[in-house]
């Protein structure tokens, strides 16, 4: 069968690029304009990252990294800033980012790429930049398929939701259905030494949780796995919770469960008060490497380089905005049973 070659656009600290790896796909080179990507991204993955930003490449530079006769895949996680909810009142005033699925689609005009795979939002559906996307693929003669996915029903431990569209000119292909158990926080991170608030492990820099201050810990302290703020006492709420029907409010400064999956890893993960990101049993909020592992990251997945310090807002901007690798696994899996099928 021949290589499946890949490079990953907007591929960030690597989480596509890990997963399709894992599955068998060799990445060749990834592009994004975060310079402090580059580190997680080459060393963790043995790949190429290129600071450069997508809209300045043409389909002659995606092709120099292919090899002859190699089955080439172009993947891409656009930034999803722009189909965010909360990102709803600024849509119409950043117009540069919308236009990047655009710069995608010319790409895949220009390489023709056998494979082509693009992970976003759930409601990037909703968008013009999406449709136009899918008809630029299906014009190319691309068959097309695409699902809505909850992360937990994928193995990774997480109620994260994304948008995974497959895409092949070698034959139909097509997104499984989920199968296999939901793995819970307790089988992710159970095996993790104990911290306190503000407390650092020895070996590993990630794995450190950040400071309370005396009335966050005594609101972790009133806190039970899965519960709300509704469960402490009277003195120790904030105004925030009171002020509106309370239901949007329901988990901030709350603990997870350990056998449920997590909430989705945001960029703020690590802070007890932006939202479910309580540990279950121990006093303080998730570590980055708790968060990292969440998000199916590799246990000794290398954030920072040695003897740097790793910042809880640059590394976890970093963690929450990654594509779980778990399921870049997945793409990886179907493309590598798909040329299987329709070549080898
Ligand atoms: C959702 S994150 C990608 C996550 C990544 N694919 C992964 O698997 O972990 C989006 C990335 O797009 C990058 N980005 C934003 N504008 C870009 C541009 N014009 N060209 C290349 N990368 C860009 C950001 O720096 C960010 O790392």
């Amino acid at each position: 069968m021949p290589a499946i070659e890949a490079v990953d656009l907007f591929c960030g600290v690597g989480g596509l690029t890990c997963g399709l790896r894992s599955a068998g796909v060799q990445v060749r080179a990834g592009y994004d304009i975060d310079p402090a990507c580059k580190y997680p991204y080459e060393s963790n993955n043995g790949a190429t990252f290129v600071t450069q930003s997508v809209s300045e490449l043409s389909g002659a530079d995606l092709a120099s990294w292919y090899s002859p006769g190699a089955i080439c895949l172009l993947a891409g996680c656009a930034p999803c800033q722009p189909f965010s909810t909360l990102a709803n009142v600024c849509e119409k005033k950043d117009e540069t980012k919308w236009g990047l699925l655009e710069e995608f689609a010319r790409l895949v005009r220009e390489l023709k790429p056998e494979l082509v795979t693009m992970e976003n939002v759930p409601r990037v559906t909703n968008h013009a930049p999406y449709r136009s996307f899918v008809e630029t693929l299906e014009t190319l003669g691309y068959h097309v398929s695409s699902r809505r996915a909850r992360c937990a029903d994928y193995g990774i431990p997480q109620e994260r939701r994304r948008f995974v569209l497959v895409a092949s000119r070698l034959g139909p292909v097509r997104i499984p259905p989920p199968s296999g158990p939901v793995r819970t926080v307790r089988e992710a991170i159970g095996h993790l030494p104990k911290l306190a608030a503000g407390q650092a492990d020895a070996t590993d820099p990630l794995h450190k949780a950040r400071n309370l201050n005396l009335v966050n810990l005594r609101r972790i302290r009133a806190s039970r796995p899965g519960g709300t703020w509704e469960d402490w006492p009277e003195e120790l709420r904030a105004p925030c919770h009171l002020a509106s029907t309370g239901a949007s409010f329901k988990s901030v400064y709350a603990r997870m469960s350990w056998d449920q999956p997590a909430p989705t890893m945001t960029t703020q993960c690590y802070n007890f008060g932006t939202g479910r990101f309580g540990h279950p049993e121990q006093d303080r909020g998730i570590t980055l490497r708790e968060a990292a592992i969440i998000q199916s990251f590799p246990d000794d997945y290398r954030f920072v380089p040695p003897g740097e310090i790793a910042h809880f807002a640059s590394v976890g901007r970093m963690i929450g905005n990654a594509v779980p690798p778990r399921l870049g696994e997945l793409v990886g899996k179907i493309f590598m049973d798909h040329v299987n099928v329709s070549i080898g």
